[in-house]
């Protein structure tokens, strides 16, 4: 069994669906109204669990009722919780609304803004241990930047899915083994580069996720799009984390890059046939070996 530590938010997610989005000062009615579990940090932590994955979590929750769900559906999803610390406060809340097709965002970081280098220290035994460290950008700057550092020093594998979206240090960039934006990620990355010249700087390393038309690399000689897969879609919220947590687990068992892409794509096509961002993860079984 592969060990993945996972550093990132854990948050409620807040999931209103409507027929449309609302204007600015317009009020409409919606659907539905859920709470489900999310936060791309937990959404990568219970996705590569239900992979076959060992999985440590590094985070933070508040005090509130939220934290305490977050952590045992952490804990039912077989994710190990002991570097999840509780703060004095309120948990992260993602605000989404579901409306033609796709979702609209706001994340209020809560708690996950304590998810700090000490944090992370604590569990640098553990971390050292690990075949793949993965971590997103819902928590701080200097957290994201510590464990870039930490992870080339120990010469553990990381990969970095810069989302949301933010100006991103260099010095992370080159210290990551793996990226992997969305296209308006990368356009942020790689400030005034095309993605064709930006994967070309960085082959076998950058990889940009394209939604439906799969991923785009540069394997050091070519130019290689692997597909996604066509599915009926529900809901796309937590695509990009299950394909994250797909990549990271195939990639330390030891699949090729290909492989490993086709792996992560199938895992996401399967994930968004079901509500709630963790709500269609799949099982290895769903998935195979690929
Ligand atoms: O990537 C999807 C996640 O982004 C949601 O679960 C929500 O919490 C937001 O952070």
């Amino acid at each position: 069994m592969t060990k993945i530590m996972v550093i990132g938010s854990s948050s409620m997610d807040l999931v209103v669906t409507a027929p449309k989005r609302p204007l600015a000062g317009e009020t409409l009615l919606g659907d539905s109204f859920k709470t489900v579990p999310g936060g791309k940090g937990a959404n990568q932590a219970v996705a590569a669990s239900r992979l076959g994955a060992e999985v440590y979590m590094v985070g933070c929750v508040g005090t509130d009722r939220y934290g305490e769900e977050i952590v045992k559906n952490l804990q039912q999803n077989g994710v190990n919780t002991d570097f999840v610390e509780v703060i004095n406060g309120e948990s992260g809340t993602a605000h989404i609304v579901i409306a033609e097709d796709d979702n609209s965002i706001i994340v209020v970081q809560g708690a996950n803004r304590h998810v700090t280098p000490e944090l992370v220290s604590r569990a640098g035994e553990v971390l050292s241990e690990s075949d793949m460290v993965l971590i997103q950008q819902e928590i701080p700057v200097e957290t994201v930047r510590y464990v870039s550092r930490l992870c080339k020093k120990l010469n553990v594998p990381l990969i970095l899915n810069p989302a949301p979206a933010r100006k991103t240090e260099q010095e992370v960039i080159e210290a990551a083994r793996f990226l992997t934006p969305n296209e308006h990620e990368a356009s942020l990355l790689f400030d005034g580069m095309g993605i064709q010249e930006a994967i070309r700087k960085y082959p076998g390393k950058l990889f940009v996720t394209q939604g439906m038309q799969g991923v785009r690399y540069f394997d050091g000689k070519k130019e290689v799009v692997v597909p996604s897969y066509p599915v009926n879609v529900v809901d796309t919220t937590g695509a990009g984390d299950t394909f994250n947590a797909a990549f990271a687990v195939a990639l330390s068992e030891g699949k090729g890059v290909e492989k490993s892409l086709q792996f992560a794509n199938k895992a996401a096509s399967i994930s968004v046939s079901k509500f709630g961002a963790q709500g269609g993860m799949p099982t290895r079984e769903d998935v195979g070996n690929g």
